[in-house]
């Protein structure tokens, strides 16, 4: 699915974010625990090579307990890299950042030395929600000083413990289609740039092969026969339970789309978590492939038409 989320204002948030990097001393990613990979933004990791990365999987209560630790398990064997799983208007979610991030960083703290630190995150992954919680009221917030943009907060967590807060930074191109659907479900993306039916049966196909007895205990769908329907076959039973039935009793697809993608982001249909770390190495495995083979495929003909005189064409 082609997703078009090109906002005119990404490189200058890129440029903010490539020129804060090299002042602080760490950098704090947002990750939805649904989608780990998927909400990871590579332009970051380029940015950010060398630096010390705390990975937090955020809206850890909507996703599969398993997974989430098989997720830390796999950031915490990358190098420079910690990961936790966060619920961020969870009590007690505020210490638990600060004191792994001066657990990594133990050379800083004190007034003279304060740790400073990035946090960034793609839209609706929570970064608000729980910078809110940190702030709480003893802390300021400036962006008109120099050396701050004008879209970037400074924030006192302690007199030495600075967190910057950096405008949302998109993707520049996403090559792993099934990222394209798993941001598009969890609400990432916003509903203009996606066709949700596409998206709501992608979903369904994923749910029936790895989250069966959660939708047919959601949908009430005897398990006998529906663990052989199809996506479609799925999606036309959800219309039929809720109601969406245009006149003439013919199914209103999109009405039962937007159904469905309620209830996986509200957590209705259970702790689900849309990819897992083989899945995620085989996706890009193959995206990565089919970008080579498409650039081979662009040479040869920039090559072909280059070779061409006009007489040949002719
Ligand atoms: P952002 O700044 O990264 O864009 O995200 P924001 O904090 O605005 O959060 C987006 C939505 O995700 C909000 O819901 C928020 O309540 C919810 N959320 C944030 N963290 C968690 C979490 O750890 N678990 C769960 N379950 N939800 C979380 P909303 O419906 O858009 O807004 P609201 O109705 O809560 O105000």
């Amino acid at each position: 699915m082609a997703i078009q989320w090109f906002p005119g204002h990404m490189n200058k948030a890129k440029k903010a974010i490539a020129d804060r990097i090299k002042s602080v001393d760490m950098v704090i990613e947002m990750l939805d625990a649904r989608l780990p990979a998927s909400s990871e933004n590579p332009l970051l990791a380029q940015l950010s090579k060398g630096k010390p990365k705390l990975k937090i999987l955020n809206k850890q209560d909507l996703a599969d307990n398993g997974r989430t630790a098989a997720w830390l398990e796999y950031y915490n064997n990358m190098p420079d890299t910690r990961a936790i799983a966060l619920d961020s208007s969870e009590k007690g979610a505020h210490g638990k950042i600060t004191q792994t991030c001066r657990a990594m960083m133990p050379n800083r703290g004190g007034i003279d030395k304060p740790l400073r630190v990035l946090i960034c995150g793609i839209p609706n992954v929570g970064k608000s929600t729980l910078i809110n919680g940190m702030i709480g009221k003893k802390s300021a917030k400036t962006g008109n000083e120099p050396g701050i943009t004008k879209a970037e907060q400074r924030l006192f967590l302690a007199d030495d413990f600075w967190l910057y807060d950096t405008p949302g930074m998109l993707w520049p191109k996403i090559i792993v289609e099934e990222s394209g659907y798993n941001l598009a479900a969890s609400g990432a993306v916003g509903r203009n740039a996606l066709d949700e039916e596409e998206v709501s049966l992608e979903l369904l196909d994923y749910l029936r092969r790895h989250y069966l007895p959660l939708l047919q205990e959601r949908y009430q769908a005897d398990k006998d026969p529906s663990s052989h329907w199809l996506d479609t076959d799925w999606l036309e039973w959800i219309a039929k339970k809720r109601g969406a039935i245009l006149p003439g009793g013919r199914v209103n697809y999109q009405k039962a789309a937007e159904n469905i993608l309620t209830d996986f982001r509200a957590g209705q249909i259970g702790k689900i978590t849309l990819e897992t770390p083989s899945q995620w190495e085989s996706w890009l495995k193959t995206a990565r492939k089919r970008e080579a083979e498409l650039k081979a495929l662009r040479e040869a003909r920039k090559a072909e038409r280059k070779g061409k005189t006009p007489a040949d064409g002719e």
